[in-house]
């Protein structure tokens, strides 16, 4: 079955909010790296290349069911936060809403009975929970170190060995 117009349009603008988040942890890493926080900016950079992944798959899947992938322009990230855990609040609030991007997308893969959609997205709505799950822990650990600069360059010094 091909896929429905709607269906690949949504689909379409998933991979620009992918690659938005790309560039936004990208800008996250600068913001880090301008801190002298590398180990920060590594879990970033290792973030951003992930979510270029996450690109690929929706890529990869448009041209498997025979779509065309159309490339939109993309925003203009932050590049400026008060403090480590608010750029990471940030992350964790972005993810909330690339959760809410993706089951919108399943609603509308159910609503156009498009099986095979719906079965390529539960791989989205697993990462999500990890996603999440990621950042929120980052901005749990934030606040327990609260203004404490020892244990922040000791975190720092975790993040660092992201691979
Ligand atoms: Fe591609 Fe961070 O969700």
């Amino acid at each position: 079955m091909k896929l429905e117009d709607k269906m690949l349009n949504a689909l379409n603008e998933q991979i620009n909010k992918e690659i938005f988040s790309a560039y936004l942890y990208y800008s996250m890493a600068a913001y880090f790296d301008s801190l002298n926080l590398e180990g920060f900016a590594n879990w970033m950079k290792v973030q951003a290349k992930e979510e270029l992944t996450h690109a690929q798959k929706l890529y990869d899947y448009i041209y498997d069911k025979g779509g065309i992938v159309e490339l939109d322009n993309i925003d203009k990230p932050k590049k400026e936060w008060g403090s480590p855990l608010e750029a990471f609040k940030d992350a964790y609030d972005h993810e909330l809403s690339v959760t809410q991007s993706i089951d919108k997308l399943v609603d509308l893969a159910k609503e156009l009975n498009d099986h095979a959609t719906q079965n390529f997205l539960q791989w989205f709505v697993n990462e999500q929970v990890e996603e999440e799950a990621n950042t929120k822990k980052i901005v749990d650990t934030l606040q327990m170190i609260g203004e404490s600069k020892t244990a922040l360059f000791m975190f720092n010094g975790q993040l660092g060995s992201r691979q």
